[in-house]
């Protein structure tokens, strides 16, 4: 029940008509029984500052960040903690008193997602498509798996370099760079010493395919894909079609939500009532 006692969660991003959070997160407060809501706010650009300043305002107790905010609300938060810090991104706005902490739980999520559903790849060799946000979240949480080295493949080259830099000064990690064209048309022998393919782009939030060279790929292979979108991705669709085990980007969002939550309301939400509230199958082929 709303009452005078309720407080406000949410999720600011442009656009954000797309986003799950709201579903999920009031599931999980409802099971709880915790007086918070959570709505989605799509901010326009330069309403940015006024929307974080509101959180003071309003005494709103948190926001997740979405695309694409999570670096340039930086400047509106009184401090930084955690992977936030490290990634120099934020995800999660907690307002504690007044003070508008910024943390970053999009790491956490893909790597709970890789735990759950027992990706491993300690010691081994793992492809990363991408080199944006995701990306870095990706690396990061590869780093904290001790994986033996990351191969990035990026459309942009000079971005993949970027990403390959951070990741071998902020955590010593063997990086190395291909590009893209040559890597989708299967020209780099390395697909088959992969142990899993981690699709950080954005391809297939519209449904594109992405050009992997599958008959090259080894036959314990992972395939994840950060992107969601209703039903599966392509990627996971025909990965799914050939028998490799993999799950999309809904598993990371579950994790990185819960995640927040905890920030949030100081409690851990069920991942059942996320999973449920998402529809998604505990299945891994
Ligand atoms: N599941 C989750 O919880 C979660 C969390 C965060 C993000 N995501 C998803 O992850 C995806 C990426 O987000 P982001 O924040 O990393 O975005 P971003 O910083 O804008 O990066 C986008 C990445 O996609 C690549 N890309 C875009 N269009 C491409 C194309 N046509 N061909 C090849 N590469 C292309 C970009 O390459 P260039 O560098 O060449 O432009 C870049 O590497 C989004 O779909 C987002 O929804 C999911």
């Amino acid at each position: 029940m709303i009452t005078a006692h309720t407080r406000l969660l949410g999720v600011i991003g442009h656009p954000v008509e797309h986003s799950l959070s709201p579903i999920f997160q009031n599931a999980a407060l409802s099971y709880l029984n915790l007086p918070f809501v959570y709505l989605a706010f799509d901010v326009l650009p330069p309403h940015l500052g006024g929307a974080v300043e509101a959180m003071r305002f309003f005494s709103i107790r948190g926001l997740n960040v979405t695309i694409p905010y999570k670096e340039r609300v930086i400047p509106f938060l009184d401090c930084l903690v955690g992977e936030a810090q490290v990634m120099e991104a934020v995800n999660t706005i907690v307002n504690e008193g007044g003070k508008l902490i910024g943390y970053n739980t999009d790491g956490v999520g893909l790597y709970r997602s890789l735990e759950r559903k027992g990706v491993g790849v300690e010691g081994e060799r793992v492809l990363l498509l991408g080199a944006g946000g995701a990306a870095k979240a990706a690396v990061w949480a590869l780093a904290k798996k001790g994986v033996a080295s990351v191969l990035i493949v990026n459309r942009t080259r000079e971005r993949g370099e970027n990403l390959a830099c951070w990741a071998r000064a902020k955590f010593s990690l063997k990086v190395e760079v291909i590009e893209w064209e040559k890597a989708t048309a299967g020209e780099s022998s390395l697909w088959s010493e992969v142990a899993a393919v981690i699709n950080a782009t954005s391809l297939g939030l519209k449904g594109e395919e992405i050009p992997l060279p599958w008959e090259k790929l080894s036959s314990s292979v992972w395939i994840v894909d950060v992107v969601y979108r209703p039903g599966l991705t392509p990627l996971v669709r025909e990965a799914k079609k050939r028998g490799i085990p993999s799950f999309d980007g809904k598993e990371m969002l579950i994790h990185q939500g819960a995640e927040s939550f905890f920030l949030f309301t100081g409690e851990r939400p069920p991942l059942q009532v996320l999973e449920e509230a998402l529809d998604v199958k505990d299945d891994i082929s």
